[in-house]
């Protein structure tokens, strides 16, 4: 029988507007579109799913290390580039961990390209707009996969 996974998918501050927010870089689809794609896309395997929008520091910490899941989607945002706090959460527990942007931070402005997660998690995907979140998910299932075998 298949083990029932469970991924944590946190977006951080700003996110909420998407659809309205600078649309010619990060698109003109809502948040809630890429959580209702993440949780059918879901349905279809043996997953289950959680979303979570913050624009605060402490709620996404606080997540972050209640740990009821198995594998963390994260778009950090803004803190990406400023958050020592989320970084030592991510040291802090022991899950494999995937950051997500919509955009490509290196090819934006300075300040963006510093990324304080990047050489603490699993891998990165950023750039392809909402699809960054897809090809995390697929790049999830297939690490969860891998993982189920090794402990058969
Ligand atoms: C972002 C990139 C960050 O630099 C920015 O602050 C965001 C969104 C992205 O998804 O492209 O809010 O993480």
């Amino acid at each position: 029988m298949e083990m029932l996974s469970k991924i944590l998918v946190i977006h951080g501050p700003n996110l909420h507007l998407l659809g309205k927010r600078e649309p010619e870089i990060y698109g003109n689809f809502t948040l809630q579109q890429i959580d209702e794609e993440l949780k059918l896309k879901a349905s279809q395997k043996t997953i289950t799913i959680e979303t979570l929008q913050s624009n605060s520091e402490g709620e996404i910490v606080d997540k972050i290390t209640n740990t009821t899941y198995d594998l963390l989607i994260i778009n950090p945002a803004a803190y990406t580039h400023t958050s020592v706090a989320i970084r030592d959460a991510l040291l802090g527990i022991n899950r494999p961990t995937i950051e997500v942007h919509l955009s490509n931070i290196y090819k934006r402005e300075e300040f963006r390209k510093k990324s304080l997660i990047s050489d603490v998690v699993l891998g990165i995907v950023a750039g392809f707009g909402k699809e960054s979140y897809f090809l995390a998910f697929d790049a999830a299932i297939s690490f969860l996969k891998d993982k189920s075998l090794e402990t058969k």
